[in-house]
């Protein structure tokens, strides 16, 4: 009999909508299985010269995992990886084969 072994990962993606209206973030929560690829979405509605991707772990500050800027369309950071389309507005953050310790709650920023 085969044995399940997937390990339940909860990435906690939380709206920045609510204290900034020009932020979207998508989706608020994801849980998904360990070894799943994620994605996530970050749309906004001004003009900017750069976008950065946080993490943060409970009780602790946040981590800055990649800064983008507007003249880049994509930018990796080991199993993470940042893309940047200017004429949508938009950023994309995937994480390839997710970890537990990838759990987290993730933002993005902009300026
Ligand atoms: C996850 O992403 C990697 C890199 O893009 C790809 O090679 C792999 O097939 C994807 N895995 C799944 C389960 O979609």
């Amino acid at each position: 009999m085969e044995k399940l072994l997937g390990m339940s990962l909860v990435i906690l993606w939380l709206q920045l909508a609510r204290v900034n209206s020009q932020v979207e973030q998508n989706p608020e929560s994801l849980h998904i299985q360990e070894g799943e690829n994620v994605t996530m979405t970050c749309s906004y509605k001004t003009a900017i010269d750069n976008l950065q991707w946080y993490r943060q772990d409970s009780g602790r500050g946040l981590v800055l995992q990649i800064l983008i800027r507007s003249n880049e369309k994509e930018k990796p950071n080991g199993r993470l990886r940042a893309t940047l389309d200017t004429s949508t507005k938009s950023s994309f953050l995937f994480i390839t084969a997710s970890q537990a310790a990838d759990t987290a709650t993730y933002f993005c920023a902009l300026d």
